[in-house]
């Protein structure tokens, strides 16, 4: 069976929530099991899939910030430092105990992202968010992760267990920047394959160009969305695109993009 485990990834605000969910919802619906992460600390993904979360904020914690949760688990205080904690905390029923519906059957797990700023370790947090990513990549045909914008995710070990890193980038220098960061660091990571995705291209901005920058840094572009006022539509109205009438256009646009990317990945075995 296939499966693969995604990295969404970019500069800030070049729609990699947006990306994310399109991809999660457009293999949910060919009948994969499809399971989605919010690993950005201000976590919005469940917006873009249409989850059933009004009704049960709770669900919308991150994971990392459940201080009982992770001490349980781990036997160690978050944030605790030269402490003793197990490296192999029980994870197989967190999805279950946290996860969330949403639409075409997408699940949602909110993880958040670890804080390491002010150099306390957060090694039982960190094994648990690893431990976890790396048991549910084996419980779904598409894992996607919805990473924190810019390069910090990358020195934590949760971004490891992808397959493959998609990086979004908008035209414009400092988004290439990031991704020419991103690349790098995905690299020394040891992660093969790093695709760009061009996003929000208008009219007068040069792909040809966008596409060389990257592949003089190993990344492959792979598709380029242009720049759609339904996405407006979708942010002012609070509906995922692709149940817009507006959204036809990038609903055919995701399904395209998700055969390429099941063309550039080889098949992985279960259990990876
Ligand atoms: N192709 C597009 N055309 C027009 N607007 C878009 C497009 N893709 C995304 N947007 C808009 O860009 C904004 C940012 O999108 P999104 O939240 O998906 O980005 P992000 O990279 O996840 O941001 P953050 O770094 O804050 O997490 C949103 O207002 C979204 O509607
Ligand atoms: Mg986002």
């Amino acid at each position: 069976m296939m499966m693969i485990t995604l990295a969404v990834t970019g500069k800030g605000g070049v729609g990699k929530t947006s990306i994310a969910a399109g991809l999660a919802r457009t293999f949910a619906r060919t009948g994969k099991r499809v399971i989605a992460l919010d690993m950005d600390p201000s976590p919005n993904l469940w917006y873009s899939l249409g989850c059933g979360v009004p009704g049960q904020p709770d669900t919308i914690i991150p994971l990392i910030s459940r201080k009982d949760f992770i001490e349980e688990r781990t036997g160690a205080p978050l944030g605790a430092s030269g402490m003793i904690f197990r490296i192999n905390p029980k994870v197989n029923d967190v999805l279950d105990m946290f996860g969330v519906s949403c639409k075409d059957g997408v699940r949602l797990l909110v993880l958040g992202a670890i804080r390491t700023g002010g150099g306390g370790c957060y090694c039982p947090a960190n094994t648990l968010a690893r431990r976890l990513v790396s048991h549910l990549s084996g419980e779904a045909d598409l894992l996607v992760m919805d990473m924190e914008a810019g390069v910090e995710h990358l020195g934590r070990g949760t971004t490891r267990s992808a397959q493959a890193l998609l990086v979004i980038v908008e035209p414009g220098l400092k988004s290439i920047e990031t991704t020419l960061q991103i690349a790098k660091m995905g690299k020394d990571l040891g992660i093969l394959h790093i695709f760009g995705i061009i996003n929000k291209l208008r009219k007068g901005d040069d792909p040809g160009q966008i596409a060389k920058r990257l592949t003089e840094a190993g990344v492959t572009t792979i598709f380029a969305f242009p720049y759609d006022p339904a996405m407006e539509v979708a942010d002012r109205t609070g509906v995922p695109v692709i149940d817009l009438p507006e959204g036809k256009r990038m609903e055919a646009q995701l399904i395209e993009l998700a055969q390429v990317i099941e063309k550039h990945l080889p098949n992985q075995a279960p259990g990876h």
